[in-house]
């Protein structure tokens, strides 16, 4: 029987050739200083063209919103070039990408970002775990609480970001809700402590959404949400309640596909799923790569529509088709994972064979 990750997926505006998405995985090779793609974005992207999705890495729609070193943002002329020449390369070769929107909030650390104070909902600091900076690991700092006037300005931000993402040739745009970032420090309990209206905890996810859905259409656009992921430091005391009012305010929407991160103890895929009538993505975040097993049984008991794999991806650009064929996967090289200060990017990035190179070299 062909496994169900293998059988095409239509709804709306997505025409999906199998059901095997490329999860967003942040890499950490774009030029520091201007925020474009690095110069092997493109031909690593087009390598994973299979996917039934591409979701890029997270993109920032602010300088504020960017979470460590050589991360790309959407925001200039030039960025937007740059993305242009990657979702060029991945269309010539047969793909559909999406990218990520992400505005890291307090989850960053001033040398990340020219040496300003992370802004976020309300300015609680992240006590127990450091932050990524080419300086080595650091200590968070407090965040600075952003105004009404300020939160208004990064929904407007990230409307802009979608607007540059179809210009630069994306087929949609994917709101990164998830992990700890912005969107759910809004969403969280203990880093919402505001009086503003932003202070309903789904207000700030809702109306990114929707601003985003007005400015390129509804049917382009994803949400990623964790439910009760404590990554981060976030508490949700109950993120069933939560999540299904956010859902019930964005499903008339129309949106292109719910995407949902499993991590933690409230079982999110299982509990939303009833709640979404649209498209679902299901991810699991564990120490493990998720495996072909846990997707094809996620599908098969009708719990999601598309599964997104991240590692397996990551060192396997053409992971549909060693799920057709049965071939063996490659192994992650984890220390090449991230890029570096210096050297070769292209390490660890396009250099993972695809099984059709393995048969010229034979
Ligand atoms: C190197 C790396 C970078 C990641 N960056 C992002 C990101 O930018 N945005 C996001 O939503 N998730 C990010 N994630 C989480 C993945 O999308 C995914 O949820 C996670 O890897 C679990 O899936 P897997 O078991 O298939 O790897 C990242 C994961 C990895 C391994």
């Amino acid at each position: 029987m062909t496994s169900p990750l293998l059988q095409p997926y239509e709804s709306g505006a997505l025409r999906l050739p199998n059901r095997v998405a490329m999860a967003p995985m942040t890499r950490n090779r774009a030029d520091d200083a201007t925020g474009v793609p690095g110069p092997h974005a493109a031909e690593y992207y087009a390598q994973r063209a299979g996917a039934g999705l591409i979701i890029t890495e997270g993109i920032w729609p602010d300088p504020l919103g960017k979470g460590g070193p050589r991360i790309p943002g959407l925001v200039t002329e030039e960025q937007v070039a740059g993305w242009r020449a990657v979702t060029d390369a991945v269309h010539a070769a047969g793909g559909r990408i999406y990218a990520q929107l992400w505005h890291v909030g307090r989850m960053t650390h001033p040398r990340n970002i020219g040496g300003a104070t992370p802004v976020a909902p309300s300015p609680v600091r992240i006590e127990h775990e450091r932050i990524f900076t080419d300086d080595g690991m650091a200590e968070h700092v407090t965040p600075r609480e952003l105004t009404t006037a300020e939160a208004e300005g990064i929904v407007a931000a990230f409307a802009a970001e979608a607007r540059n993402a179809i210009r630069a040739g994306f087929d949609g745009v994917e709101l990164h809700g998830g992990n700890g970032y912005l969107i759910h420090q809004f969403l969280a309990d203990n880093t919402n402590r505001r009086t503003d209206r932003f202070g309903e905890r789904i207000r700030f996810a809702a109306e990114a959404v929707q601003a985003v859905a007005a400015a390129v259409g509804a049917e382009r656009v994803g949400l990623r949400v964790s439910p009760g992921n404590p990554e981060n430091e976030l508490v949700e005391h109950d993120p069933q309640g939560t999540y299904q009012a956010l859902l019930a305010e964005l499903a008339p929407l129309g949106l292109a596909y719910l995407h949902v991160l499993e991590r933690g103890e409230y079982g999110a895929i299982a509990g939303l799923r009833p709640h979404w009538p649209g498209t679902l993505i299901a991810n699991y975040n564990g120490t493990a790569p998720s495996s072909r097993e846990a997707a094809e049984e996620v599908l098969a008991k009708g719990l999601a529509d598309v599964f997104s794999f991240g590692r397996l991806f990551i060192a396997n650009p053409d992971l549909p088709a060693r799920f057709a064929t049965g071939a063996p996967l490659n192994e992650l090289r984890e220390e090449v994972v991230y890029g570096f200060p210096e050297g070769d990017h292209a390490v660890g990035y396009v250099d993972y064979p695809a099984l059709a190179d393995l048969r010229v070299t034979r």
